[in-house]
């Protein structure tokens, strides 16, 4: 009898062009002159879920809007999984950079390039396949199944927790499994068992009233560039520890089993750094680098403006500056706090004549799972199956911010399942997803299904 996974290597070539037709929208929601490409991205959610059978909504917010489809043929007393992932991309720029357009997918030595194919669009569609494939051939799922995507998750959601609170009987569920993370490497799927938190600022540095002659004026004059960038290095010491007074008051040091199992990962410090492109890993003393990145706080200049960039030289002394600087968190680190301490800490390090202003964008909470129970093993067992090795744990430097929030307020236990692989460029030119790890996942999805119904 044909099985969910037959249906989907035998639709696999249709798959391709409904996600190359996907990757096409370019959804990028940090851009208002995309709001109609992100509707239209919901709105192809949407017509995918009702196609697979599932009851579909698309509820306006503030922002973009958010999807939900469910399936409850399970009946009351099953329980229900929750599937969340985000339609919406990262802006594209630099575009000269990439070898072929961002919203046009192309599929070169195994992987299909286009911004969103890996973050996480690409991801998403693994599990509208998935639910699509059990419905066709069974007419039924062994869970409840409610899918929940959204269009705000690369601006840091900020209309969701509301959406979530008001929503939340209808969204509850036992489970919550979210595929916009990585696989540890090639042939390696993982589970993670944390994300860092988010905490995203501005600070504009403001001196004289104008730009001014840098000699007429330069030396006399205190110069808002100078102090902001004096201000951003003093925020680490030499050891690249972060200078923040209170800083490290809530960083909790994860227990001895997490860092024995970070330890014993194979991974080679010299090899990232050649990855990167860098002669040395960098950062924190005292720590490896995936310790750095799972267990540790990180402090990042992302972006810096001021004065004339453009060729040749201007002697001007520019009358203002900006940094945007993100810091990443780990539990029990909150935004709020660490915000607070940032504020105390511009404030002390103050310079005559520039007023530093400090502006937060958004934040999101560290994220830190005990990894047993039931639904792990389940997501264990169905990555064995289809890639032919069981999971390593890892933890995951960057940030989904709404996962406290579902643990919080629908109670339910988040299983992150990445398929993504390391190098993919989420976020950068020339974004790919990995066509083996397209077809695995979809298998993986499949069995996740059967599996979390078996260990009931
Ligand atoms: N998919 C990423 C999170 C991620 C990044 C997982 C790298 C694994 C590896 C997610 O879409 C993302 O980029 N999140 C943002 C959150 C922010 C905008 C609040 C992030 O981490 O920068
Ligand atoms: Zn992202």
């Amino acid at each position: 009898m044909e099985q969910p996974v037959d249906f989907a290597r035998r639709e696999r070539p249709r798959f391709y062009r409904e996600l190359d037709g996907f990757l096409r929208i370019p959804s990028v929601s940090a851009n208002s002159k995309h709001d109609g490409d992100t509707r239209r991205a919901a709105e192809w959610v949407r017509d995918q879920l009702q196609r697979a059978g599932l009851v579909v909504e698309i509820f306006p917010t503030p922002g973009h809007p958010v999807v939900v489809g469910e399936w409850r043929g399970a009946g009351p007393k099953a329980p229900t999984v929750l599937v969340y992932g985000h339609y919406d991309v990262q802006p594209p720029e630099p575009l000269e950079l990439w070898e072929t357009p961002p919203f046009e997918p192309s599929l070169r030595d195994g992987r299909i390039y286009a911004r969103g194919a890996a973050d996480d669009k690409g991801q998403l569609f693994l599990h509208l396949k998935a639910l699509e494939a059990h419905l066709a051939i069974r007419g039924r799922l062994p869970v409840n199944v409610v899918v929940l995507a959204e269009g705000e998750e690369e601006v840091g959601s900020p209309n969701l927790v509301p959406f979530v609170k008001e929503h939340r009987d209808r969204l509850a569920a036992e489970t919550v499994v979210i595929s916009d993370s990585s696989m540890f490497a090639p042939g390696l799927p993982s589970l993670l068992f944390s994300l860092r938190g988010l905490a995203y600022f501005e600070i504009h540095a403001t001196g004289p009233s104008t730009d001014l002659h840098s000699g007429a004026y330069g030396g006399a004059v205190p110069n808002p560039a100078n102090a902001l960038v004096r201000l951003v290095a003093s925020l680490h010491d030499e050891g690249g520890r972060i200078a923040v007074n209170g800083f490290y008051d809530d960083v909790a040091v994860p227990p001895e089993e997490t860092l024995a199992g970070i330890r014993a990962l194979p991974f080679d410090a010299e090899e990232y750094a050649e990855e990167v492109g860098t002669t040395a890993s960098g950062g924190e003393d005292g720590y490896t680098p995936l310790e750095r990145l799972w267990t540790r706080p990180s402090c990042d200049v992302n972006g810096i403006l001021s004065g004339y960039t453009g060729e040749g030289a201007k002697t001007v002394l520019p009358a203002s500056a900006m940094a945007k600087v993100s810091m990443r968190l780990v539990p029990d680190q909150s935004p709020d706090r660490v915000a607070a301490l940032l504020r105390e800490h511009i404030d002390a390090n103050g310079h005559d004549g520039v007023d530093f202003e400090l502006v937060e964008l958004h934040g999101g909470r560290p994220w830190l799972a005990p990894v047993d129970g039931p639904h792990f093993e389940a997501a264990a067992s169905a990555l064995e199956r289809s890639f032919g090795v069981a999971p390593v744990l890892t933890g995951e430097g960057g940030s989904i911010p709404i996962v406290m929030e579902f643990e919080e307020i629908l109670g339910a236990n988040p299983l992150l399942i990445g398929f993504a692989l390391p190098g993919a460029n989420m976020h950068a030119p020339n974004e790919w997803f990995a066509t083996e790890c397209f077809e695995k996942g979809i298998e993986t999805l499949i069995h996740l299904y059967d599996e979390l119904a078996s260990g009931q």
